[in-house]
């Protein structure tokens, strides 16, 4: 993705949005470099899309069980997404893979982030299989979203440590907070610098 003037960013939520609302908060600031234009979800009624109400961003909810077949909801949402003209587009807990039309219209330019450090932890349950595997660290990945399930090119990960006493609620909590910094961090740096992708290895700037 090259370097921009401010960068368009649609985003995707499933649920509370608090990885949204940092978005939004950060790109409150010009310098920031990114301005959220769109958000996007696959339900009704959840907190992420009244946060965008709220800070008077467009939403739009395309429901999988609204369409005839999961390809007609992927085409659809990629044709919704792709009104609002994005240089990126940042799923922020959204819990859909998004199909090949959506990959193929927006490569390269999908950044996903995973409450786990990738290549471990896979899918929608990273910090319960991280805490009953019972590594010592955890933390969360922004990748570059691909046809697999977190499989993608890591752009940015961080670390938290796993306390004796934690549950997954406690431990998906801690991660939260440095999953939130990690991404307005690196979204930042994408929007002002680009990135390239070679062989696997991400270079912001
Ligand atoms: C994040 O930890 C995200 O990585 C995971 O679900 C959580 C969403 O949190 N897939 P929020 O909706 O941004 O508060």
């Amino acid at each position: 993705m090259p370097a921009g003037s401010d960068c368009r960013l649609v985003v995707l939520v499933s649920g509370g949005g608090t990885n949204l609302q940092a978005l939004l908060d950060a790109s409150a600031d010009p310098s920031y470099g990114a301005t959220v234009v769109a958000v996007g979800a696959d339900r009704d009624d959840i907190e992420g899309l009244a946060r965008a109400e709220r800070a008077g961003v467009p939403t739009f909810v395309r429901k999988v069980d609204q369409f005839t077949s999961r390809g007609h909801w992927d085409s659809t949402l990629t044709d919704t997404v792709a009104a609002f003209e994005p240089d990126l587009v940042v799923l922020a807990g959204f819990m859909k893979l998004v199909g090949p039309e959506f990959l193929g219209r927006f490569a390269g330019r999908v950044v996903n982030t995973h409450p786990a450090l990738c290549p471990s932890f896979p899918g929608t349950s990273g910090p319960a299989d991280a805490l009953a595997y019972g590594v010592k660290v955890t933390g969360a990945t922004l990748f570059v979203v691909d046809e697999g399930v977190d499989t993608g090119p890591i752009i940015a990960q961080t670390v938290v440590p796993v306390q004796d006493d934690d549950d997954v609620a406690s431990l998906h909590e801690r991660i939260k907070v440095a999953e939130r910094q990690m991404l307005v961090d690196t979204v930042g740096r994408i929007a002002r610098d680009g990135f390239t992708i070679n062989d696997r290895k991400v270079r912001i700037g």
